[in-house]
């Protein structure tokens, strides 16, 4: 098969971890016999520094035309002062809504070799974390109208939430039918004892719940969400969320499972198109030293392979050769411990993709 991929390196730690995806990539490509084929589009602080907008023209033209878009990271420090339109962030935000990818699909997994990373006691994880956060990423008050304005009660500024129906009718489809492949449960979180527009979300999502009637769905707030999830993450299947709760719920599920590092994500709209990327940052503080932890990475090209491919072997080829690399005892610094053996960001690319072809 030919695949064109737009690959973003990005920011920071951005592209050693793409690098290490692309390693692996190219092993899939020896041994499964597909060809990949690469654009580099440049986004973020990369595009700032060479064109002076963070989402140049180009990028949205290259990442439309390709089949699917692999991505390392955006932003930094260095561009932290900008004025808002002009930031990094807004060049992610701007791809992801030029692309139509209205679902973020963040699944949270605690690997058994990863339970001592945990924040959490022992007791709260022993029946495990496996839940998917579904976050709605091109609506909401990301994208509602904001400014500031001078009134009598001096300097104001102000964000605004705007849902449509239709905009929550889409995304809580993709909840229900993910829910359908897994544990059968949705978990809708909104702030409906205080928003409009979770009052909406609520009712949109009892609307659409009743088309599968096989999927047990529960509303919760937002606030009592946050906690339930270090008291009880098991308790969660699918998190069903709009975009800024599912922005901060979706760090807080990665972090319980003490495997930021390992954690992908895509970003997907109406047919295959679609953008995938690691759940972590830019980690500006370790970028250039070799040391980030590329499995997020390599893991969220496995997802694209069967998300934008259909190709479920190939997918399955790479997480199997991370599983075996970790159980090989290898680390990056980020879950480094004594008694095991602790390598670079390209060293463990490399180890993965020598773990694919001999798979
Ligand atoms: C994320 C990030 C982005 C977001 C930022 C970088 C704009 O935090 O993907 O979760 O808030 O969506
Ligand atoms: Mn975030």
């Amino acid at each position: 098969m030919k695949c064109n991929i737009a690959v973003i390196r990005g920011d920071g730690i951005g592209p050693e971890i793409t690098d290490a995806a692309l390693s692996c990539l190219y092993a899939v490509g020896v041994k499964f016999k597909h060809e990949f084929n690469y654009t580099f589009p440049l986004l973020g602080g990369e595009a700032i520094d060479a064109t002076g907008v963070p989402l140049p023209p180009e990028t949205i033209e290259m990442c439309n035309k390709a089949d699917a878009v692999l991505m390392g990271s955006v932003g930094g420090p260095k561009w932290d002062k900008l004025p808002g339109h002009l930031r990094p962030e807004k060049g992610l935000l701007g791809i992801r809504s030029a692309m139509g990818l209205y679902a973020n699909i963040r699944p949270a997994f605690l690997y058994d070799s990863m339970k001592n990373a945990s924040p959490l006691k022992n007791e709260v994880i022993k029946n495990g974390i496996d839940l998917v956060v579904v976050r709605e990423l091109i609506g909401g008050i990301y994208f509602g109208e904001r400014g500031q304005r001078r009134t009598e009660r001096g300097q104001e500024a102000y964000d605004t939430e705007i849902y449509s129906v239709a905009e929550v009718e889409r995304i809580a489809k993709t909840a229900f039918e993910l829910a359908m492949t897994r544990r059968k449960k949705v978990t809708s979180i909104d702030k409906a004892n205080v928003l409009e527009t979770s009052r909406l979300w609520r009712a949109t999502v009892d609307f659409v719940a009743k088309n599968y009637p096989e999927v047990t769905v529960e509303h919760m707030l937002v606030d009592n969400c946050a906690m339930q999830l270090v008291k009880n993450p098991s308790q969660f299947d699918v998190m069903l969320c709009p975009n800024m709760f599912g922005d901060i719920l979706s760090d807080e599920a990665a972090m319980i499972t003490g495997s930021i590092g390992l954690l992908p994500s895509s970003s997907l709209g109406v047919g295959t198109h679609g953008l995938y990327e690691p759940i972590h940052g830019s980690a500006p503080d370790i970028a250039g030293t070799d040391t980030a932890n590329p499995i997020a990475t390599i893991l969220a090209a496995a997802m694209m392979l069967s998300s934008s491919f259909g190709l479920n072997n190939e997918t399955l080829a790479i997480q199997n050769a991370v599983n075996k690399t970790l159980n090989a005892g290898y680390r990056t610094a980020d879950i480094h411990s004594s008694g095991f053996k602790k390598v670079s960001c390209s060293k463990m690319g490399e180890l993965i993709a020598m773990e694919i072809l001999q798979g």
